[in-house]
């Protein structure tokens, strides 16, 4: 057990005394939690984090740190589109991804050590459920992709194959995620494939660089952002875990995107035969103010812009044709080779520059007292998981329409958009839209046929419930022989079961 003199003499060194104030009237647990926590903290890195804070403190609000003169628009040459392409070039790169995933060399990585606090949830994202008539989570439709992507890989070379899934969490997600898999028999995925490894954490810091103290025995700890990932992926040895097993493409993704692609043989096709190191996915923003980051070059590389790092004005440019001029929209869909993370992780981490964000960060007073504050009082900094890519040496951008794969969960119902209800209707929408393409009839009760979609999918909930399970299709591939010239009344919800049974009346 770390003892209160070693612990206050590391504290000393790194000008953070303060936070053993309250140790002496502690009950031994608590105050042996607080040392044991305290005693984690390398002094001469805490140092410079707290210095660091509060230089960045003392700059805020300030100037956007990427001004318009530094940014330009992602050069043509770079950029693919999965709806532009002519349909032969579209089969090539799905080709060349299902190659690859029968090839045992793709592995998805999931990022989920964020603390979603704009759901405002106590319980990771991934377990949420939308209000689908399944009932699914977001891990669940996740999981069920992973398979249904490995079947149909399987089956085009004949060969069983795996994309093992690797789970980033932190403290706050790791114990609930893994108790939710066992829960679910991993969805029935293979145990030895799911693979989660935890991010670290950092302190909070006040705008004078003390790191703040949440209740009398606990600091207030932090994620240190997803791009905590590739600090992370060293600390547990993931790369050695994924050479062993094969693998030499790497799928990142965000947790909360009720229609994420994953692994997407498309879009990884596209990467490999481009030659990239690295990749990133986006869609058109839908406006100006749009909460997602722009993947642009800054100072003549490519780079991402956060929505917070950017000026209005900026954000607003128009290009010639009237579009918006930053207009690729950070989905947090990354492609990355093996050997790139690997040089990342060996080279250019230290260089990766924390961001910073202000705060209100809950803390005990003087006196001891828990206070919630009102206004922000302090300082975390995050790393960002797409900063690396100013080190690749071939970076692509792959643009998807946002109806058929971005729909993000970030907020509660309450506010106008990335909502439940949204992430839901965008969802039924899309399988509403892939069952009358395969050929299906939806009829009123009054057996009248039903419209296609009449509005904004965001906005209005599709005239007919139709859900379609990803174990049956995962982009809409397939659906004919189910659903082709059959009517059906709201809802069709179809699942493996419903799906057989349509065989076999068809027969
Ligand atoms: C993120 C992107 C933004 C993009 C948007 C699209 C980053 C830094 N920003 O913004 O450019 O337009 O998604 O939806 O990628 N996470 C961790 N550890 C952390 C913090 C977050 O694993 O310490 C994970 C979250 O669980 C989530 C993902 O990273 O899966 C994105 O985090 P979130 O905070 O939701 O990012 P946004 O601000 O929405």
């Amino acid at each position: 057990m770390a003892s209160e003199r070693a612990v206050r003499g590391r504290l000393q060194r790194a000008g953070q005394e303060h936070l053993l104030r309250f140790c002496a009237e502690l009950a031994p647990g608590p105050r042996a939690a607080l040392l044991a926590e305290l005693a984690e903290l390398e002094p001469d890195a805490l140092r410079e984090h707290c210095r660091r804070a509060a230089a960045a403190s003392a700059r805020a609000p300030g100037p956007p740190p990427f001004p318009a003169a530094r940014l330009r628009p992602l050069p043509p040459e770079c950029v693919g589109s999965a709806s532009r392409a002519d349909p032969e070039t579209r089969r090539r790169w799905e080709d060349e991804g299902f190659r690859q995933i029968a090839l045992n060399k793709v592995a998805v990585l999931l990022l989920a050590g964020g603390q979603g606090t704009r759901l405002g949830v106590t319980y990771p994202k991934g377990m949420y459920r939308v209000g689908l008539p399944s009932q699914k989570t977001l891990y669940q439709l996740q999981a069920e992709r992973i398979r249904r992507v490995e079947q149909l890989a399987s089956e085009r070379h004949g060969s069983p194959c795996t994309v093992p899934w690797y789970i980033m969490t932190s403290e706050f997600t790791l114990g609930p995620t893994a108790e939710f898999f066992k829960e679910h028999n991993f969805f029935r995925l293979d145990p030895a494939n799911v693979v989660m490894f935890e991010q670290r954490l950092l302190p909070a810091v006040s705008f004078d660089g003390r790191v703040i103290l949440e209740r009398k025995d606990k600091v207030a700890m932090a994620p240190d952002g997803n791009g905590g990932l590739y600090q992370a992926l060293a600390d547990h040895q993931v790369l050695e875990d994924m050479a062993r097993r094969g693998v030499e493409l790497v799928h990142v993704y965000c947790v909360d995107n009720i229609l994420v692609r994953l692994p997407d043989p498309v879009f990884l096709g596209f990467c490999v035969l481009q030659g990239a190191d690295c990749g990133a996915k986006v869609v058109g923003k839908a406006c100006p103010e749009e909460p997602v980051g722009v993947v642009c070059q800054v100072d003549g590389v490519p780079q991402v812009v956060e929505y917070s790092e950017i000026s209005p004005q900026t954000a607003s440019q128009r290009a010639p044709d009237g579009g918006l001029l930053y207009n690729a929209g950070n989905i947090c869909n990354h492609f990355f080779t093996r050997g790139f993370l690997q040089t990342i992780c060996r080279e250019f981490e230290p260089l990766l520059e924390p961001h910073v964000a202000v705060k209100k960060v809950p803390y005990v007073d003087e006196e001891g007292n828990l206070v919630k504050p009102l206004k922000p009082n302090g300082i975390k900094m995050e790393k960002f998981v797409f900063d690396v890519f100013p080190f690749a040496k071939n970076f692509v951008a792959f643009e998807v329409p946002r109806e058929e794969e971005f729909s993000p969960l970030k907020n509660a119902d309450s506010a106008a958009r990335d909502t439940p209800t949204t992430a839901r209707r965008a969802l039924l929408a899309q399988h509403y839209r892939w069952a009358l393409r395969a050929g299906a009839h939806f009829l009123d009760v009054h057996g009248a046929q039903l419209p296609e979609l009449p509005g904004l999918p965001e906005t209005e909930d599709p005239p007919a419930i139709c859900e379609i399970s990803p174990l049956v299709s995962y982009s809409g591939e397939g659906l004919e022989m189910y659903l082709h010239e059959r009517e059906f009344q709201s809802p069709l919800i179809l699942d493996v079961d419903q799906a057989r049974a349509l065989l076999l009346q068809g027969s």
